[in-house]
C-alpha cells in the first residue's frame, strides 16, 4: 500500500489556505500614486491655503498618496526635499518654488530622468518642467493700475510696496502695474518700497502726507496691505488713503473680509493653483496631454462683488468641509469596511484551515483506524504465531527430554551389565550370554531410536523415495507380529492376526511400512496392561480398490479431544506417562502418506489405527517400484534375545520365607528382569508395570518399594504418596528410580515420601547399597519400637504415621483387654485392613506377630495389677486381662517374666 504523509498534506493546504487569504487581501488594494509637493512658505495663510486646497482633491481621489514637504523659506531645504523625491519613486513631483534661479539644476534633473514635474505659482529660470500653474502676475499689477485710473481723482499720488524678493510674482506684478501707469498722466507713483522696509519707510511716508500727499497705496499682498492700513490707521490718517491688495483670499482678516469692512479699497483675487495642480498631475498620471503652461484667470474685488465672491467662496468652503466630512465618513467606512473585510477573511481563512484540519483529522483516524485494525491482525497473527512456537517450542522440548529418558534406560542397563560382567566375569561365566543379551537388546533399542530420529529429520527435509515392492500383505505382517509374540506371552496378552485374504499382494515399501508396523505394535503393547488383547486385522476390500489393516489393543486409549492430534510431531497423550519421543505416529503417517494410503486413528476401550492401501500399482509413478523377493526377513536385525530363558538363578543362601523382600514397579521390562537377576540373588522379588503397582504393595506389603517414575496410570511420585500416606504400607522404604534428574524432581520425590532417589543411569551396587542401607534403618527403627512399646504413647521421635496406627491399634487393644473373645481378625477389622496385612505390618515395624503383640499388651497390664490392685485376685485379674483361663494365664505370665503370677504377687 502507498503510505501518504499526513503531515506534509497537511502543511501544503495549510500553505495554500495562507496564500489564499493574503492574495484576497492584497487583491483588493488599490494602485496609488505617490505624489510629493515641496511648499516654499509655510506662514501665510495663501499658503495654507494651496496646501488645503490639494490635499481636498487629492483625497477626492483614491489613486493619490499625497506627501506636503514645507521648506519654510529655506532654499537648500526644498532643494534636499526635491532631491528625496526624486530618489524615493515619487510618480509626480510638485514644486511651488520659493526662488527663480536656485532650484533649476534639480528641477531640470528630475525632468531629464523623466519624473513629471510641475511648477506652481512663482516661475524659475528654465523651460525644464512638465507643466507650470498659475495666474497672470502681470494682469495683476495691470489689473490693481485699472482700478486706480478708473477712479475719479484728477491727480493720484500711488505708494507701491513690492514684495521683499525678486521672485517671479514680485517683478511681473511690478512691471504690469507700471505698464499701465506709465500711460495714465494722473497717476503718479510717488514712492516704491519693499515689504522689508515697510516698518521703517510707512511712517515717515504717512508723516509727510502734507508735502506729497498719497491716495492709494498698492501692495504686494493683502497682508501687507493691511499691516500698512494699520500703521495709517495708528496715525489717524487710514481715510485719507484708498489701500488696494492682492491675494483676495476668504476668511478673517483676508482680502475678501478687508474690503468688505472697507479697509481695503480692492483686492486682485490670485488664486493659488492647489487644487489644479492635482488635478494636472493626475492628467499626467493618466498619459492624458496637459497644456505646459495652465494660467488661472485673476479678478478684482471691490465693494461691489466683495459679498458674491464671499458667499460663492463660503459656499465652496461649506463644500469643501462637506466633502472633507464624506471623506472622513469615507474613511472610516473604508477603515471598518477594511477591518471587517480582514476579519471575515481571517474568518473564512480559519474556517478554510478548521476544514481542513478536520477533513486531515477525519482522513487521519481512518488511516489510523485502518492501521490498528492492521496492528490488531497482525498482533492476532503474532499472538497465534507465538503460541504454535511455544507449543511447538515445549513439544520440541518434551520431545528431546523424551528421547533423553528413552536413551537413559538402556544406557543404564548397558553400564550396569557391563558393570556386572567385570564383577561376575571371573564368578560365572554362564551369565556373560545372559548379560550380553541384554547390551545387545538395549543397543539394538538404543539404534531403534536413533533410526526414528534420523528418519523424522529425513521426513522433515522431504527425502523419503518410495520403493514399492509387491508383496503379500499377510505374511509381511506376520513376520512382524512373529517379533512380539514373545512379549505377549510374557505378559499375558492376547495377541492375534487375521486376514480375510492371505494371498493378496499389496505394493508397498517394506522398509518403510515394517516401521510403521513396528512402531504400531510397539505403541500398542506399550499401553496395553497384562492380561490385555492386542489385534491385526487385514481386511481386502473385494469389491473395492482397498485394503485396511486394523491395529487394536485393549490399552488406555488417547481423550477424544487429542485423536486430531496423534499423527503431529512430538505429540504427547494427556494420559500418558510414559516418556517417547511423539514422532512415531508422525512418521507412521508420512510413510503411508508416501504410499498415497490413509492412517486413521480411533479410541474406544483402547486405540484402533486404520490403514488403508490400495491394491495394485496404478497410483505409484513407475520410479517408485522396484522389485524386491519374496523372502519377508524384517529388514530390522531380529534378534530379540529373552536371556530369562538361558538364566540359572543364584543358589539362595536363605530361606524362602526369611528373606527380604522388594516389589520393583517398572514398566521397562528389560530393566525389570535385569534387577530382578541381581536383586533376586539375595532378595524376594515381586514385579509390576505401574498398572497395578499400588494393589500389589498393599497385597504383599513388602520390605523394599524400587518405583520408577514414568509409569502408565499413575506415575512414581503419585504411587509413592499413596503408598506412605496408608497404614497399611506407609512403613514401607521407598526408591524411586528414575531419568528424571533435575532439582524439581528430586525435591517432588522427596515430598512424596520417598525414602531415596536414584537417578538414571545408576551403578548397580549403589542400588544394592541402598536397600541394605534401608533395610538395615528399618531394623534399628523395629529394634527401637520392640524396645519401647510401654512408651510409644509418649514417645514423640517415631514417624508420625506409624506412631498414629500404634497409637490407635494400642488404643484398640487397651478397650477389649478384658474381652477374651478379641481376636487378631476384629482388631485388624477395626483398623480398617485385612489380617495378613496386619500381621505383615506388624511383624515388618517389629518383628512380632501380631497375637503375640496383643498378649504382651495384656500380660504388662496382668504385672502392672498385680502390683497396684492387691484386692484383685489373681483370676479376677486373669479375666480383666482378657485371659479365659487362669492356668493359660499363669502359663503365660511365666514365660513372659519368669515368675507365676502367684510367685510374683508373694514377692512383692
Ligand atoms: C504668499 C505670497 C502671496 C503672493 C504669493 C506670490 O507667500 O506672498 O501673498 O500672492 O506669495 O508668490
Amino acid at each position: 500500500m502507498k503510505e501518504i504523509n499526513l503531515s506534509n498534506i497537511s502543511k501544503s493546504i495549510f500553505l495554500i489556505a495562507v496564500i489564499l487569504i493574503l492574495g484576497c487581501s492584497k487583491g483588493s488594494e488599490p494602485k496609488k500614486y505617490k505624489i510629493g509637493f515641496s511648499q516654499c512658505i509655510s506662514t501665510d495663510d495663501w499658503r495654507k491655503s494651496m496646501d488645503h486646497e490639494m490635499k481636498v482633491e487629492a483625497s477626492l481621489n483614491a489613486e493619490i498618496d499625497l506627501t506636503i514637504f514645507q521648506a519654510n523659506g529655506d532654499i537648500k531645504l526644498q532643494n534636499s526635499q526635491i532631491e528625496f523625491m526624486l530618489s524615493s519613486g515619487f510618480d509626480v513631483i510638485i514644486v511651488s518654488p520659493l526662488r527663480s534661479e536656485p532650484l533649476v539644476p534639480i528641477i531640470e534633473k528630475a525632468f531629464d530622468k523623466g519624473v513629471p514635474i510641475i511648477i506652481v505659482d512663482r516661475k524659475i529660470n528654465s523651460q525644464k518642467f512638465t507643466a507650470y500653474i498659475g495666474a497672470n502676475n502681470m494682469d495683476v499689477g495691470r489689473n490693481a493700475a485699472n482700478y486706480i485710473a478708473s477712479q475719479n481723482e484728477k491727480e493720484i499720488n500711488v505708494l507701491e510696496i513690492k514684495g521683499g524678493d525678486d521672485s517671479s510674482p514680485v517683478l511681473e506684478r511690478h512691471s504690469g502695474f507700471n505698464q499701465i501707469v506709465s500711460n495714465e498722466p494722473k497717476i503718479t507713483v510717488c514712492y516704491s518700497i519693499k515689504d522689508g522696509d515697510v516698518n521703517r519707510r510707512i511712517p515717515q511716508i504717512l508723516d509727510s502726507l502734507n508735502v506729497i500727499p498719497i491716495n492709494y497705496v498698492y501692495a504686494f499682498n493683502d497682508e501687507i496691505a493691511y499691516n500698512t492700513w494699520k500703521i495709517a490707521k495708528s496715525k489717524g490718517v487710514e481715510k485719507n488713503i484708498k489701500f488696494i491688495g492682492v491675494d483676495g483670499l476668504n476668511g478673517d482678516n483676508n482680502g475678501i473680509q478687508l474690503v468688505q469692512s472697507g479697509i481695503l479699497a480692492a483686492s486682485i483675487l490670485y488664486p493659488t493653483g492647489g487644487d489644479e495642480a492635482i488635478k494636472i498631475a493626475m492628467k499626467i498620471l493618466r498619459n492624458e496631454n496637459v497644456p505646459k503652461n495652465n494660467i488661472l484667470s485673476t479678478t478684482i474685488i471691490d465693494h461691489r462683488n466683495a459679498e458674491i465672491m464671499k458667499n460663492q467662496y463660503d459656499k465652496i468652503k461649506k463644500h469643501q468641509n462637506d466633502i472633507e466630512i464624506q471623506q472622513q465618513k469615507i474613511k472610516k467606512q473604508e477603515e471598518t469596511y477594511i477591518t471587517q473585510s480582514k476579519t471575515l477573511k481571517l474568518v473564512l481563512g480559519l474556517l478554510i484551515i478548521s476544514f481542513i484540519l478536520i477533513t486531515v483529522v477525519i482522513y487521519s483516524l481512518s488511516i489510523i483506524r485502518r492501521k490498528k485494525r492492521q496492528l490488531e491482525v497482525s498482533n492476532k497473527k503474532i499472538l497465534v504465531q507465538r503460541d504454535q512456537i511455544k507449543a511447538s517450542n515445549n513439544a520440541r522440548l518434551n520431545f528431546f527430554t523424551g528421547l533423553s529418558h528413552e536413551f537413559k534406560t538402556p544406557i543404564t542397563l548397558i553400564l550396569s551389565s557391563i558393570e556386572s560382567i567385570i564383577e561376575d566375569s571371573i564368578k560365572r561365566d554362564f551369565k556373560l550370554k545372559n548379560e550380553l543379551g541384554l547390551i545387545f537388546n538395549n543397543s539394538k533399542r538404543l539404534l531403534r531410536l536413533i533410526n526414528q530420529l534420523l528418519d523424522f529429520r529425513k521426513v522433515e527435509d522431504r527425502k523419503f523415495i518410495l520403493r514399492a515392492s509387491e508383496t503379500n500383505i499377510f505374511n509381511f505382517t506376520n513376520s512382524i507380529y512373529k517379533d512380539f509374540e514373545r512379549e505377549a506371552l510374557k505378559h499375558n496378552i492376547d495377541f492375534q492376526l487375521h486376514s480375510n485374504n492371505e494371498d493378496l499382494l499389496v505394493y508397498i515399501d517394506r522398509n518403510l511400512m515394517d516401521k510403521v508396523f513396528f512402531n504400531l505394535l510397539s505403541n500398542a503393547f506399550k499401553f496395553t496392561p497384562s492380561n490385555g488383547k492386542i489385534t491385526i486385522d487385514i481386511i481386502d476390500e473385494k469389491k473395492t480398490n482397498f485394503v485396511h489393516i486394523h491395529f487394536k489393543d485393549s490399552g488406555i486409549g488417547i481423550p477424544e479431544s487429542e485423536l486430531k492430534n496423534v499423527f503431529k510431531p512430538f505429540f504427547q497423550g494427556s494420559n500418558n506417562n510414559n516418556p517417547s519421543s511423539g514422532i512415531g505416529l508422525h512418521i507412521s503417517k508420512e510413510f503411508i502418506d508416501l504410499h498415497k494410503g490413509k492412517i486413521e486413528i480411533k479410541s474406544n476401550n483402547g486405540v484402533e489405527i486404520i490403514i488403508t492401501l490400495y491394491k495394485g500399482k496404478t497410483h505409484l509413478n513407475s520410479n517408485q517400484i522396484v522389485f524386491e523377493s519374496d523372502n519377508l526377513e524384517s529388514p530390522n536385525l531380529n534378534f530379540i534375545t529373552d536371556y530369562d530363558d538361558d538364566f540359572t538363578p543364584v543358589i539362595l543362601n536363605k530361606n524362602e520365607s526369611e528373606r527380604f523382600s522388594i516389589l520393583i514397579i517398572e514398566d521397562n521390562s528389560d530393566l525389570v528382569k535385569f534387577l530382578r537377576n541381581k536383586l533376586s540373588q539375595v532378595y524376594e522379588i515381586h514385579e509390576s508395570d505401574g498398572h497395578d503397582g499400588i494393589e500389589k504393595a498393599f497385597e504383599i506389603i513388602p520390605d523394599i518399594i524400587i518405583c520408577d517414575v514414568n509409569l502408565p496410570i499413575k506415575n512414581g511420585f503419585e504411587i509413592c504418596e499413596i503408598l506412605k500416606k496408608d497404614l497399611r504400607t506407609s512403613h514401607i522404604p521407598t526408591i524411586i528410580l528414575t531419568a528424571l534428574s533435575n532439582k524439581e524432581s528430586y525435591i517432588k520425590g522427596l515430598e512424596s515420601g520417598a525414602d531415596l532417589y536414584l537417578t538414571k543411569p545408576f551403578s548397580l551396587s549403589i542400588l544394592f547399597q541402598s536397600v541394605k542401607t534401608l533395610l538395615y534403618n528399618r531394623e534399628k527403627l523395629r529394634y527401637y519400637y520392640i524396645n519401647n512399646i510401654h512408651k510409644l504413647n509418649e514417645n514423640h521421635d517415631f514417624i508420625a504415621t506409624e506412631q498414629d496406627f500404634l497409637h490407635k491399634m494400642n488404643a484398640i487393644i487397651g478397650v477389649n483387654l478384658d474381652n477374651s473373645n478379641f481376636t487378631v481378625e476384629i482388631l485388624a477389622e477395626e483398623l480398617g485392613i485385612s489380617r495378613v496385612q496386619l500381621y505383615r505390618k506388624i511383624k515388618a515395624i517389629l518383628d512380632i506377630k501380631v497375637s503375640d503383640y496383643i498378649q504382651n499388651i495384656r500380660l504388662e497390664k496382668a504385672e502392672e495389677m498385680l502390683k497396684n490392685n492387691l484386692d484383685l485376685s489373681i483370676s479376677e485379674i486373669a479375666y480383666s486381662t482378657g485371659f479365659s483361663s487362669q492356668t493359660y494365664f499363669s502359663t503365660s505370665f511365666k514365660v513372659k517374666f519368669g515368675v507365676t503370677p502367684k510367685r510374683f504377687r508373694d514377692k512383692l
